[in-house]
């Protein structure tokens, strides 16, 4: 077993009510059956870290470092809901650094909101870990770490609130065709008046009541 305290630590988050997911990529995290449509007030990736694969300062080992955190904003996006936020916790050393968390997130459509001093001891209980090789239950140095906060850029929050306020909103009757008109008036008028039209209140029980008589 990779970690020894999981089946501690998975057990006392199903007490808690977490829902657990496993082996899911979070490169492709929102085609997951599970998450699929989901939205989320909050995302976090501490430590985002493509494995080792050489020295950290060689730019092919950055850039499937980027590819990762690239990967996990472009889906974390499209999983946040419109005031949601996606947090990194990532070192501000180099040359992680030079990774570009924050201009990756532009290419997003995250802005960066905030941008706070990691202190491990904020956050009881938790451990990081190295992730792979034959050290992975094993903390790697933090050093000065940072937590990145991010918010959908404003216009995609508002075209996001707008797509939940359509979902939700009650049909539109087709017979306002995009003019300002008062109930009365379109039910009035109304070509499905004697047959029963779904719009309009008034029809719908008067055509259900005439399919009870009959
Ligand atoms: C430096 S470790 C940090 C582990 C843990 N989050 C922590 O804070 O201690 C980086 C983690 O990223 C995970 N990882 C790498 N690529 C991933 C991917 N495509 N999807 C999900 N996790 C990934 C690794 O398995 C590893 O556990």
């Amino acid at each position: 077993m990779k970690y020894k305290d999981v089946k501690v630590n998975l057990g006392d988050l199903e007490y808690l009510g977490a829902s657990l997911l496993h082996g899911v990529d979070a490169t492709t995290m929102k085609f997951h059956p599970r998450l699929h449509r989901k939205k989320f007030h909050r995302i976090i990736y501490n430590f985002p870290h493509a494995g080792f694969h050489g020295r950290e300062t060689n730019p092919d080992v950055i850039m499937m470092h980027r590819n990762l955190v690239r990967g996990f904003l472009w889906n974390a996006r499209s999983m946040l809901s419109p005031d949601g936020e996606v947090h990194i916790n990532h070192k501000f050393t180099a040359p992680y650094h030079s990774w570009g968390v924050a201009d990756i997130a532009l290419e997003c459509q995250l802005v960066l909101v905030g941008l706070h001093d990691f202190k491990i001891e904020h956050y009881p209980g938790y451990k990081n870990k190295r992730g792979s090789g034959s050290r992975c239950d094993k903390p790697f140095p933090l050093g000065d770490c940072r937590t990145f906060i991010f918010k959908l850029r404003p216009v995609t929050a508002i075209f996001l609130k707008m797509e939940s306020r359509k979902l939700h909103a009650p049909p539109i009757h087709p017979g306002t065709m995009g003019r300002a008109k008062s109930t009365e008036e379109i039910e009035k008028k109304c070509s499905k008046r004697a047959i029963g039209c779904n719009f309009c209140t008034g029809h719908v029980s008067a055509s259900i009541s005439k399919r009870s008589r009959a």
